[in-house]
């Protein structure tokens, strides 16, 4: 298995700062940290992975792409809502280039499933370092050649590229293919927000027309999905037929 090749990387995505690294805690909490930014993290193998809601990503060393992108972005909090989405879709679009044209899915906020198995998964944060100006933290964690009879399989069910394809990815091409789509859909999402990319998330849409749960502070919300609106808030259609957004929370799918 061919190891992350950080000249390779540094030659191809010149002039952006990288690092490599064998083993991190977690690519996210290094640049949540960092004080140089733009820069770019990535990790073959991560201790203590992290996703959203305070649950952890399998990160075994060797198989799969683990990477964080601190980036600036004038924006705030609240703006920065549609971005797991935008990135969703910018992952989409580097994954169709390779082949993989149907079956995926992103499912809000930002987990990308394949035939209903996790292939990848999202983590936005801010980092809290440079003062100045705003830096998000871009976090992917792609699972890419781990397969079931090497990896201890994690709760849910889970896909790689590896068994989609039916053949070994190059992490290295990858993740500057990632990175080349990432960069201009950043700098598109600090122009025009997630209206931009709106039109693109009906075909994606993982949860649209399903019959969902949705918890966000103690409340529990049943609905049908309707898609997202121009800030990537999620709509629900309730029970009682009024239409809701929602800007986060907790989604879980209920039986038809
Ligand atoms: C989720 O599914 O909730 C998001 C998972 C995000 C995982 C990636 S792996 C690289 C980066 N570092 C982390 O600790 N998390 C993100």
């Amino acid at each position: 298995m061919s190891h992350l090749d950080l000249p390779f990387l540094e030659n191809a995505l010149a002039p952006l700062t990288l690092s490599v690294f064998d083993s991190i805690p977690s690519t996210n909490e290094y640049l949540k940290k960092a004080s140089l930014s733009p820069q770019l993290c990535v990790a073959e193998q991560q201790t203590a992975g992290r996703g959203r809601l305070g649950k952890t990503w399998f990160s075994p060393p060797g198989v799969n792409l683990y990477l964080s992108l601190l980036w600036p972005m004038k924006k705030t909090i609240s703006q920065l809502e549609g971005l797991s989405l935008a990135i969703g879709l910018s992952v989409i679009h580097t994954l169709t280039n390779l082949g993989i044209k149907r079956d995926i899915k992103i499912k809000w906020p930002n987990d990308l499933y394949w035939q209903e198995k996790k292939l990848a998964g999202i983590l936005i944060e801010t980092n809290t370092e440079l003062a100045e100006k705003n830096n998000v933290v871009v976090g992917l964690g792609l699972n890419v050649n781990m397969l079931a009879q090497d990896h201890a399989p994690p709760s849910l069910p889970w896909v790689s590229l590896k068994q989609i394809l039916g053949h070994t990815l190059d992490r290295n091409c990858l993740l500057v293919s990632l990175i080349k789509q990432f960069i201009p859909d950043l700098q598109r999402f600090e122009e025009q927000g997630f209206s931009d990319f709106l039109a693109q998330w009906p075909r994606w849409d993982y949860l649209y027309h399903k019959k969902i749960k949705m918890e966000i502070a103690n409340k529990s919300i049943r609905g049908i999905a309707q898609g997202v609106n121009e800030k990537g808030h999620l709509i629900i259609q309730t029970e009682a037929n009024t239409l809701l957004t929602f800007s986060s929370g907790k989604v879980s799918l209920l039986k038809p």
